[in-house]
């Protein structure tokens, strides 16, 4: 797949959703379904978004004992959906039993990504609440290298993080980064964050950007910025 922006559906329900994409005329958006949306809709969200022509990220994290997340997967896995993903903190036998449960009968799957430090999360809080002393960027290379010694395809990380786990990895490890922003003024809740041509530069396969697209004015106008900045055209 090639670079692209996924736009955050952060939103409560699907009328909602499904208005705001009414908005994009000129092309459909691949597009983020997370735990507020999916969990108000269930799979009926997905199906309407693929129906649309979107392609879809399932952004469920999921973290449970690896019997639990196989089987959470095998449903997820009757989905069309391009890309899911789970918590690199439930362990390699985890990540196995996900990859296994998401593999369809015919071999086909979704592209399977690891959350490794979620980029609100500061190297302080990870030292004090967490117990995970050294670099953040250390704990992230070492949960990708994980992932992929599991089989998974790419992690979500900071996009400061993208260039460390392409050199640990290998650049066909894919790395999804949240925590963009249009300028450094307006970082929210996020911490470890950059704008989509730092994040470009840095070596991010796919950008997803939720507030600084679904709160703009002119919501189509800031998508188009994102990818001007980001796609390789
Ligand atoms: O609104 P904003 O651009 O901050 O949205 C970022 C999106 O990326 C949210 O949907 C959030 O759940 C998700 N995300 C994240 N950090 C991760 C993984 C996912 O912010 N590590």
């Amino acid at each position: 797949m090639k670079r692209d922006v996924i736009i955050a559906c952060d939103f409560p329900d699907a009328a909602t959703t499904l208005a705001f994409l009414d908005r994009f005329t000129d092309e459909k958006p691949f597009v983020k379904i997370g735990m507020e949306l999916y969990y108000a809709e269930g799979p009926s969200i997905v199906r309407a978004l693929h129906q649309r022509g979107h392609k879809i990220f399932l952004d469920l994290k999921l973290h449970d004992i690896p019997n639990t997340v196989q089987k959470a997967m095998t449903v997820l896995s009757r989905l069309d959906i391009d890309m899911v993903n789970l918590h690199a903190a439930g362990t390699k036998a985890m990540m196995e039993a996900a990859l296994k449960g998401l593999t369809r009968a015919d071999g086909s799957r979704p592209i399977l990504l690891a959350v490794t430090q979620l980029t609100s999360t500061s190297e302080e809080r990870m030292h004090e609440e967490l117990l995970i002393s050294g670099r953040i960027g250390d704990c992230v290379c070492h949960y990708a290298k994980m992932a992929q010694e599991a089989g998974l395809d790419g992690v979500v990380c900071s996009p400061l993080e993208a260039g460390m786990v392409k050199k640990e990895c290998g650049a066909a490890f894919l790395t999804v980064t949240p925590g963009i922003r249009m300028d450094a003024g307006t970082a929210g809740d996020q911490v470890r964050i950059t704008t989509p041509a730092q994040a470009k530069e840095i070596g991010s396969d796919f950008i997803v950007v939720g507030r600084p697209i679904t709160a703009a004015e002119d919501p189509v106008a800031a998508y188009k910025q994102c990818v001007k900045a980001f796609r390789d055209e």
